[in-house]
């Protein structure tokens, strides 16, 4: 049976912050929805609020005002330890430094993520941490520290490690904002990958060139939603466009 519930819906997200009696409204008034195997891209200039939505969404912070229900729950007034529980199985993250655990190998940063979960036993966590790190190419550099890695290595085996547990979504922010434009490109490949290989996305970035490798682009602007294009429109009307031409040749061949 598929499941016909949005995976992600907010609505009316808003997010205050209070620092020295100044107020920073952060969010104001954000909808956003987003469809199990979408790829969409977040994009707007310096401060409009991505990364405050995408922690909102990666249930790392808790939006002011507004509904948020992630996976059929309402997660807006859950507790600290049911969070948790549900942002480790729920979230994959990839930050622009990449938060890799300097003395722990590569193999013992990706199995992180999977230690704090009880369904998976030892033998099943090296299965599972092998697998995440084939599917970066990473797997010939097990027992490497993270020093010892280029920057694109790195953000490959973090890649490896936000998805190791199978998460909903993976949620990126910056991916690529730490890295030359060759390591970039090879990390922006690899999303669109795993994003065929069925994974979630949502990527923060506020590089309009990477915006593109999205399915979808929302533009933020102070604090909010302000339009969004969608490529799957595009695309829709593209097919519509080749049927048509491949009907006309059809029929020329048909006289
Ligand atoms: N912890 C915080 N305390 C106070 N203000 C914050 C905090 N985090 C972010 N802000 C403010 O909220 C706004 C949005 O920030 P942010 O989400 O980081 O933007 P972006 O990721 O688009 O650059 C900015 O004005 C920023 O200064
Ligand atoms: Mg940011």
């Amino acid at each position: 049976m598929t499941d016909v519930t949005p995976l992600i819906s907010m609505t009316d997200i808003g997010k205050v912050y209070h620092a020295d009696e100044v107020e920073t409204h952060a969010l104001s008034g954000v909808h956003f929805a987003l469809e199990r195997g979408e790829y969409v891209s977040i994009t707007g200039p310096s401060g409009c609020g991505k990364s405050t939505l995408l922690s909102i969404l990666g249930l790392l912070d808790v939006p002011s005002s507004g509904n948020y229900v992630l996976n059929g729950v309402a997660v807006g007034d859950i507790g600290v330890s049911e969070r948790a529980r549900i942002r480790n199985k729920e979230i994959g993250f990839i930050f622009q430094s990449f938060n890799l655990i300097g003395d722990l190998t590569v193999f013992e940063n990706v199995e992180l993520p999977l230690t704090y979960r009880e369904d998976f036993r030892k033998a099943e966590r090296r299965e599972k941490v092998l697998e995440a790190l084939e599917q970066v190419g990473m797997a010939h550099r097990l027992t490497h520290y993270p020093a010892q890695l280029s920057g694109g290595q790195q953000q490959r085996v973090a890649v490896a490690r936000a998805l190791v547990g199978s998460p909903s979504i993976l949620l990126a922010d910056e991916p690529t904002g730490n890295l030359d434009s060759r390591n970039g490109e090879a990390v922006m490949a690899l999303l669109i990958e795993l994003n065929n290989a069925g994974s979630t996305i949502c990527m923060v970035t506020h590089d309009p060139r990477y915006a593109d490798f999205a399915h979808r682009k929302v533009f933020m602007f102070d604090g909010r939603v302000v339009d969004e294009e969608t490529l799957y429109r595009l695309r829709r009307e593209e097919d519509s466009r080749l049927d048509a031409q491949i009907a006309r040749v059809r029929d020329s061949m048909n006289r």
